[in-house]
């Protein structure tokens, strides 16, 4: 099975941002206990990031073409204003887990909507690492779930 991890806008800084937040793993330190995580359940993983929002829509568009069968997203800061994001992942047929690193809803108010939250299986918020790998055991277990077409 292939998965997709996504990472968005301003989270290549993870380990330079707030820590208070974002504790102080860096994003090369995520992907790996990702694809840790990947071996153990035995699936092939990819991981990504970009700071631009049209690249994002086309990875995700890629991804339909590769038949990807799970899919984490945080979207960082376009969760909250993103319909081009939105309207991406709605074109997915596989599972995808919206995942934070902080707990949104304990932040400030525009970061308590996600423009994405409707269209994806769950969401993962405010565990840190554990968010993202929590959404991929998510993810994993729902495809397994799904019934093949
Ligand atoms: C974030 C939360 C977003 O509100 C913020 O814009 C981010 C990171 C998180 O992982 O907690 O960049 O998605």
């Amino acid at each position: 099975m292939k998965a997709l991890v996504l990472h968005g806008v301003n989270l290549n800084m993870f380990g330079k941002r707030d820590a208070a937040h974002y504790g102080t793993l860096t994003l090369a330190d995520i992907d790996a206990k990702l694809q840790s995580l990947a071996e153990e359940l035995g699936i092939e993983l990819a991981c990504f990031q970009t700071n631009a929002e049209g690249a994002m829509v086309e990875r995700i568009h890629q991804a339909v073409d590769e038949h990807v069968e799970g899919v984490v997203i945080n979207a960082g800061a376009w969760t909250h204003y993103s319909y081009a994001i939105r309207d991406a992942i709605a074109i997915l047929r596989c599972p995808v887990i919206e995942v934070h690193m902080s707990n949104v809803h304990a932040r400030e108010a525009f970061r308590h909507h996600s423009v994405l939250s409707d269209v994806v299986k769950g969401q993962v918020v405010g565990l840190g690492v554990n968010s993202y790998l929590l959404g991929l055991r998510a993810a994993v277990d729902a495809a397994r779930q799904a019934p093949k077409a």
